[in-house]
Formats: structure tokens, sequence, C-alpha cells
């Protein structure tokens, strides 16, 4: 699916990426975006942008109606397209490798960045793709009525609040806590090197204690920041040599949530049941849970930080919906976009 994406990104030209980009912004407006309103982003009649549109459509990177008007709306592979279009540019990545990890709601591939020596070995990373949406909004849209009309939207707002989030929570953390390094956020997606050793899932440690010892200090760690994981599991703990790594972040709670305790009793839960099952590792999850409870103080809590707090109402999701012009990139603006009105 992203193989598909990215034969196309190679073939789309900065025109293209200005009417995908025009497409995104409009689609705040309309469910489908009328081709007059694109003439903003790319300074062509209109005849002249639909077949620049219906080249892209056939490319798969739009998607068309004719009824009751023509209009047009992006979908995740454009969005794709678009993220990774803002990381060239911005010479985080310069090249894509190859597809490390499909899940329910993630694309994670492998990335290459240029090295800043030029005789170095690029770098490695990891780019992951949110594909969160629209189940996580069907609540706000029943309950908040200024959504209404606005679910052809949904599905951007989901999947960028949770990267935003995501990347925000492992900026914070790192390096207190032992996970991948942040590197970049846009859009739906977030940069970051590439974890050490293998998924806990897909390993047999030699040491199994000392590896859920390990695990345990940075649950309890991660709680003196104030934070809860909430999907702490064998699939999103990494194991190496040198300790754990956590990854997986975007559904973290803060220590004020109201059912913090219980989740975070399941985050240990999930961790003591998968060594009891493969190593016959025998742990108390309420002494645990007693002790981190009993013993932590929250000197190095990074809640006060605005940015890092709960999603839990309707409301919340509804307020974080609200996109402002700092979403965009530089260059991405509408304002930017005047100086391609020039007709011709
Ligand atoms: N930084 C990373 N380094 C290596 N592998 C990763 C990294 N991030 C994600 N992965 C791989 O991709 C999979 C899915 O990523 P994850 O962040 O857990 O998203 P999801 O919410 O889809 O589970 C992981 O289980 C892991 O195998
Ligand atoms: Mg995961």
């Amino acid at each position: 699916m992203f193989d598909d994406t990215l034969k196309v990104f190679k073939e789309l030209s900065s025109r293209d990426f200005r009417l995908l980009t025009g497409i995104e912004i409009e689609m705040k407006n309309f469910e489908w975006v009328p081709v007059p309103e694109l003439r903003k982003y790319v300074g062509l009649p209109v005849e002249k942008l639909t077949f620049h549109l219906e080249r892209l459509r056939r490319k798969k990177m739009v998607v068309r109606t004719l009824d009751p008007y023509e209009g047009y709306r992006i979908y995740f592979e454009a969005y794709d397209a678009l993220a990774l279009h803002t990381y060239v540019q911005r010479k985080t990545i310069a090249a894509v490798g190859s597809e490390i990890g499909v899940g329910k709601e993630s694309v994670v591939v492998e990335v290459l960045k240029e090295p800043e020596i030029k005789i170095a070995e690029p770098e490695v990373l990891i780019l992951k793709l949110h594909r969160e949406g629209r189940t996580s909004f069907k609540q706000v849209k029943r309950t908040r009525e200024h959504l209404v009309g606005k679910e052809h939207f949904s599905w951007i707002y989901a999947a960028r609040l949770a990267a935003k989030r995501e990347f925000m929570i492992m900026k914070s953390l790192y390096p207190d806590i032992s996970l991948p390094k942040p590197i970049d956020q846009n859009r739906h997606t977030i940069v970051m090197e590439v974890a050490k050793g293998s998924e806990l899932s897909k390993t047999k440690v030699l040491d199994p204690e000392w590896y859920l010892d390990e695990i345990i200090k940075q649950v309890q760690l991660i709680y003196s920041k104030g934070i809860i994981h909430n999907d702490l599991s064998e699939y999103n703990i990494f194991v190496s040599d040198e300790g754990v790594q956590i990854i997986d972040w975007p559904q973290y709670i803060t220590k004020d949530h109201p059912h913090a305790e219980e989740l975070l009793r399941r985050d240990i839960e999930n961790v003591v049941n998968h060594f009891s099952k493969k190593y016959m590792v025998k742990r108390d999850v309420d002494e645990i849970l007693g002790n981190i409870l009993k013993n932590t103080t929250f000197e190095g809590a990074v809640t006060n930080d605005p940015e890092i707090r709960d999603l839990m109402t309707a409301e919340d999701l509804a307020n974080a919906e609200i996109m402002s012009a700092e979403d965009f990139d530089e260059g991405e603006t509408e304002e930017d976009f005047d100086d391609f009105t020039i007709q011709n």
C-alpha cells in the first residue's frame, strides 16, 4: 500500500504538491473541494487544473465526485506523500527503505537520512505513519454539533493528533526514559531513531528476571514523570544487550487521569503475564503496583507542560480538532500560496 504511494511520489511535481496541499487545506471547508477553489494554490485556468487533477486521480492521489458538482478530496495516500515531501525538503529524510511494520493504527517504514559528513554512511531512521481516524471521532460527531458535516476531515484530525501527541510525549521523556530518540514530526507522522534490539514478543531472552526488572524500573520512572504508557505489552517493548526501550506512545495518560491507577495496573499486568507465560517467572502485580504508588515522588513530572495532558472528553477531542495556521509548515499556508496565483 505504502509502496504504491512511493512509486507515485517520485512522479509528482511541485505543482502536484501544491494542488494536494490546496485540497488538504480546503478540506477544512469543503467535503469535496471545488476546482475553482484550487486556483488560489495553483494559478491555472480551471480546465488546466482539471487536467492535472485527472492525472492525480489516475495515480490514486485524489478522489473525485461529479455530483452535485465536480469536487476533490484526498486520503491517506496523498497525506503520506505530503508528509514525505516535507521531510525531504527539510532534509530529515533522503530515501525510503522497506516497510517493517503494519499495525492497526500505523504503518512503519525504514528511511535513510543523508550523513552530515559526506563520506559517512547514511543513518537509518524510522518513519511512523499514523492511521487513526473515524472510529475515535464517532463519539465526537455524535456529541458536537459543530462537527456535523465535517466527518470527512476527522481522520486527518485523529491521525494528526495521535502523531503530535506521540512526538510531544517522546520529546518530553527522552532521554530520561529509555525510548528511541524522536527526530521530527509532520502531519500524521513522526520520525525517530531505530529501537535497539528486537521486539520482546519476537525474542527469547536468556535472562528474563533481569529484563522484567528493567521494564518495571522504566514503568516506575515513567510514572515519576507523571505519565502512564497505557498500551504497554511485549509488542511495544524492545530488548537488547543494553536493556529495554519502550515505543508506541500516542495513547499515554497522566497520573491525574480518573482511571490512572487501574490503567497503570493493566500495563504492569500485561508485562507480568508475558513473563509468566513465556518464562515461568512469577511476580505479584499488586505488589509491584503498590511499590510504585507508594514510592513515587513526582519531582521530574512533565505534566506541567500544557501540551502534555489527557484527552478524555469529546470536548477535548473537538478542541484538538481545531487546526491553526501553525499546523501547516512554512510554504504551506494559504498566504504563502498567494505567490502562485499568477494567471497564465
Ligand atoms: N523506533 C522503532 N524502531 C524499530 N521498530 C519500530 C519502531 N517503531 C515502531 N517499530 C515497529 O513497528 C511496529 C508498530 O509500531 P508501533 O509504534 O507499535 O505502532 P502501532 O500503534 O501500530 O502498534 C512495532 O511493533 C515495531 O515492530
Ligand atoms: Mg504497537
